[in-house]
């Protein structure tokens, strides 16, 4: 699947957006490495911290059907991931990362390129 297919499925989904506040629609489409395309978009509420960014609702859809860290080969979004979402992808081991920057064209990075020496939790 080349990165314009994936990112098509994450058009589709930002067109579900509910962004009353913003107006601004973000669709985010997760490709797993079974084929599986899980895809998501913002989420809106009136008490505006308490919205989902369309990346973190892909992912915790998939979470639900019961993907896990490391499942999944890559993820179109329709505009830059903010900084928390990067956390997510990292988080997540989201291989590949494309998203459709301001001028149309598509960026692809690596996810940990994204957010360079990511925090993770101390283990023990
Ligand atoms: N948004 C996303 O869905 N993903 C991002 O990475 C950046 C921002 C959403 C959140 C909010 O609903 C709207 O865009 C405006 O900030």
């Amino acid at each position: 699947m080349t990165a314009e297919e994936l990112l098509a499925h994450a058009d589709a989904a930002a067109a579900h957006a509910y962004a009353p506040y913003s107006n601004y629609q973000v669709g985010a489409a997760l490709l797993a490495r079974d084929g599986r395309i899980i895809a998501a978009a913002n989420v809106e509420n009136a008490a505006y911290p308490l919205g989902v960014c369309a990346e973190r609702a892909a992912v915790a859809k998939a979470a639900s059907d019961g993907l896990r860290p490391g499942d999944f080969q890559a993820i179109a979004i329709t505009a830059s991931p903010c900084g928390g979402c990067r956390q997510w992808l990292h988080e997540w081991r989201v291989e590949q990362v494309h998203f459709r920057r301001a001028d149309g064209t598509i960026a692809t990075y690596a996810s940990d390129e994204l957010l360079p020496e990511t925090w993770d939790l101390p283990e023990g």
